[in-house]
């Protein structure tokens, strides 16, 4: 390998080294000399080029990777990073990396960090956030919802329960009662959004090496805290039927799993239901295994047609652990979700809460019941789902339009998201980084896949674009999977070809 970087006259001891490693990799990157989407040499090749131990070069790309340069994919290998990073100035806290433990898999959180900043800025189109539709968000309504509560008095702005507003609760299992995902409110604890459910969920059920098994693709913040526990995340393959309810029962019968986590109706990012014989042996296979399920409904409202299939919890509750969440209709700022259990894992997830945070704001809470309480969530639910019907076909044909016989796409049932699997093979993390710098974010593949695949897949979230500039996005992704594809051939023919 040619470096890009002086490897000479490194300064003996593992510290000086790792500082001076880092700063030179800084430069080169900052100098424009690795590009966007560019592959670092192995830890393995750096460690005998600089001659410094493995250790060492493996601390100088997690640094690297902390002070947002770069990337790094499980089996894949570490990558240049597309957009500035979160710290450039900031080198002379380096002992921090040395007393902190290791943190797994920080390439997940990077992702969704760049798609949530990438949704604010003007110059890019937002395939990648799957944010409610801004012209549904009921603004004006939650308004008058949060007027009336304020008024209320002080008492609003005080402690609440740990399982949440009561009012709310109440409402909850009531919903559940009509969905299938609690039998009353004493079942739900709120949550701060669906990911604190998820998450409360996972430290509640997993130790260090027990086995779990999810969805692959899933919903990439399932992944996060499922692997934070130091839990063994097995990948179980879906179609367009959803989770392969035969190859997880091929996966019970060689693990000890403790936990199969799914999104039964409108999957993120597939948009597919699971299937009605593959929903039947799911529940006999929790009964007469006993392994808990949690059931992600965080879509499962946005149908584009039809009803909403029934949440499978009411088929085994003290099995299944539902979340649902308000942030896909109402907006994901008002953080107010929950989670639907019973038995001593309810009580866990009550004393995990009290540990995390103690109250999902009570206040937002108090808002969300009065807006409930007030009849419109149902007829808003029938205004979202033709909007978001109508945006899925425009990406779809876009797709068509721009980069026609170059992907295979699921045609989503329901929710915010496209996910499309490209024919020929590119580099994921090259297209990913191509299609930001030409003004278009999207989710790659990969970050939402528990084993590494040689595929190249992309989720495009649909909600929240018009059908102009879903055009607009899809016609920068062709650009930029054409460069990939160009500089690919480049960097295998030469400039001949
Ligand atoms: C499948 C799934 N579950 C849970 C969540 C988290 O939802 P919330 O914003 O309520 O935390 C999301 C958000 O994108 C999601 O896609």
């Amino acid at each position: 390998m040619s470096y890009k970087i002086d490897l000479s006259g490194l300064q003996a001891g593992s510290r000086q080294t790792t500082q001076q490693l880092v700063r030179r990799f800084v430069e080169a990157i900052e100098a424009g000399e690795f590009a966007p989407g560019e592959r670092l040499p192995t830890t393995r090749e750096l460690a005998r080029d600089a001659e410094v131990n493995p250790v060492t070069a493996a601390r100088v790309y997690r640094r690297l990777a902390e002070l947002g340069y770069v990337t790094a994919t499980v089996g894949r290998g570490t990558f240049v990073r597309s957009l500035p990073p979160f710290a450039s100035d900031e080198l002379d806290d380096e002992w921090q990396s040395i007393a902190l433990p290791g943190l797994r898999f920080p390439a997940r959180e990077r992702v969704v960090q760049e798609a949530l900043r990438l949704s604010l800025s003007r110059d890019v189109v937002s395939l990648a956030a799957a944010y409610a539709a801004s012209e549904t968000i009921p603004a004006r309504e939650i308004g008058a919802a949060a007027a009336a509560v304020i008024a209320e008095g002080p008492g609003v702005l005080h402690y609440t329960d740990v399982e949440g507003v009561p009012e709310l609760r109440d409402q909850l299992g009531e919903l559940g009662r009509l969905r299938g995902f609690a039998a009353g409110g004493d079942e739900i604890l709120v949550t701060t959004g669906a990911r604190q459910g998820i998450d409360l969920a996972a430290r509640a059920i997993l130790r260090e090496g027990d086995v779990v098994c999810v969805e692959s693709p899933t919903f990439v913040g399932i992944l996060g805290s499922l692997e934070s526990t130091g839990a063994r995340v097995i990948g179980i393959p879906t179609d367009e039927d959803g989770l392969d309810v035969e190859a997880l029962e091929r996966a019970l019968t060689r693990y000890p799993v403790k936990l199969v986590a799914l999104q039964p109706a409108c999957q993120n990012p597939t948009g597919r239901h699971l299937s009605e014989p593959r929903r039947r042996r799911l529940v006999e296979l929790a009964l007469e295994r006993s392994f808990f399920v949690l059931e992600d409904g965080v879509y499962a409202d946005l149908v584009f047609a039809g009803e909403a299939p029934q949440a499978l919890r009411h088929e085994a509750p003290a099995h299944f652990l539902y979340v649902g969440s308000f942030a896909k209709v109402l907006g994901g700022g008002l953080r107010v979700g929950w989670i639907a259990a019973r038995g001593p894992v309810f009580n866990r997830l009550v004393a995990l809460k009290t540990q995390t945070d103690l109250n999902t704001s009570p206040f937002d809470q108090r808002v969300i019941a009065r807006y409930l309480e007030s009849g419109s969530y149902p007829a808003l639910l029938e205004r979202v789902a033709p909007l978001l019907s109508r945006r899925a076909a425009s990406l779809a044909e876009a797709l068509e339009r721009h980069l026609p016989g170059e992907t295979d796409a699921l045609e989503p049932l329901g929710g915010h998201n496209i996910w499309t699997t490209f024919r020929r093979r590119v580099n994921e993390q090259a297209l990913y980084a191509e299609a930001i710098r030409r003004g278009v974010s999207v989710m790659p593949g990969g970050s939402m896949l528990a084993e590494p695949s040689t595929r190249t897949c992309l989720r495009l979230t649909f909600s929240l674009c018009s059908e102009e500039q879903l055009d607009e996005g899809i016609k920068r992704l062709a650009a930029a999977f054409n460069a990939v594809l160009r500089e690919e051939r480049y960097a295998a023919t030469g400039p001949l070809a």
